[in-house]
């Protein structure tokens, strides 16, 4: 029974654990169907929208391959902020009636906190938040799930670090409560300015996780069987100076890979400025690259499930 039909998915907590379950489940599947060689059309005649008003690369193209991997179609505005009608003033409530009328499920990333609830609030198709601001950025951890239960064969029992801008990188907000679902512990590594929204932090633990803050990186990855580094969130700095400060406050190389708990496997959700060298990327260690294909699979069960097409 897929109880995804017609949802959206704004935060993960809109999923249970059985739905997020369900989900891992059937990227799997679509991983091993697509490797075989199988065409896909289970969503034929069905057409998503992406409306991205902040950056993107891999969360845009992999929702629009995995659509077309579904045998669908996809319209997308890449650059909204300026080239949709935001820029004449439109709001978010007008473009959702439109979009609804033009697309079976609408994808988008913007950068006010919220904005992805106020879409689908106005929408009458499924809305899937992208990323709203420092907000949440819930395809992201289901494919970080995917990842780690990849790389380490289980979610439960896993001490995992979180690396970087945890107070703005959105990725983090959405990873650490999905994570939660399974027995795990968590050293949130950032500059105490930086560090994990306190309100996070204390839902966190009353779900039961072992949550250790620090700024120190290599204490913390003596015990990481996985470490998530983040990328300090420039655009969310008033300042460049603000930026400055904290640019290149963690990097991992090589040598701190070998410095960490043997076997320590690297995610970030990408893009890196400077704070993974490229020393690390043909380290076995290296996962994210495996993690930005994974996107595809688990954005492919998204679409099916909540356009009811499984
Ligand atoms: C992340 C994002 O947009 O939040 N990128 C992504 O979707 N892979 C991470 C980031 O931009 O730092």
């Amino acid at each position: 029974m897929n109880s995804l039909k017609n949802r959206d998915l704004i935060g993960i907590a809109d999923l249970s654990k059985d739905e997020i379950r369900a989900v891992l489940a059937q990227a799997a599947e679509f991983e091993q169907r697509l490797a075989s060689g199988e065409v896909l059309r289970l969503c034929d005649g069905r057409i998503l929208a992406t409306v991205f008003y902040e950056p993107s690369t891999r969360t845009r193209l992999s929702f629009e391959s995995a659509m077309h991997r579904l045998g669908g179609r996809v319209i997308s505005v890449a650059e909204a902020r300026t080239s949709s009608s935001a820029a004449k003033g439109e709001t978010i409530e007008d473009s959702a009636r439109m979009l609804a009328g033009y697309a079976d499920v609408i994808v988008q990333r913007h950068p006010v906190v919220g904005s992805a609830r106020a879409l689908a609030d106005a929408a009458d198709v499924p809305v899937i938040n992208a990323g709203d601001g420092a907000g949440e950025h819930p395809t992201q951890a289901l494919l970080d799930l995917y990842t780690i239960e990849r790389e380490k064969g289980a979610l439960d029992g896993l001490t995992v670090a979180m690396v970087g801008d945890l107070k703005n990188g959105r990725t983090v907000h959405s990873l650490s409560r999905a994570l939660a679902h399974w027995r795990v512990e968590l050293d949130l590594v950032a500059p105490p300015e930086l560090a994990m929204p306190a309100a996070l932090v204390a839902e966190l633990r009353a779900r039961g996780v072992v949550v250790r803050e620090t700024s120190n990186m290599d204490e913390a990855l003596q015990r990481a069987d996985v470490a998530y580094i983040t990328r300090i969130q420039q655009e969310r700095f008033i300042t460049p100076d603000e930026y400055l400060k904290y640019k290149g406050v963690y990097i991992i190389t090589a040598d701190v890979v070998r410095r960490a708990r043997a076997g320590v496997s690297i995610l970030h959700p990408l893009p890196r400025v400077d704070e993974i060298a490229v020393d690390v990327d043909d380290l076995p260690n290296a996962a994210y690259f495996r993690q930005a294909r994974n996107g595809v699979y688990v954005r492919m069960a998204l679409l099916a499930m909540v356009l009811g097409a499984i």
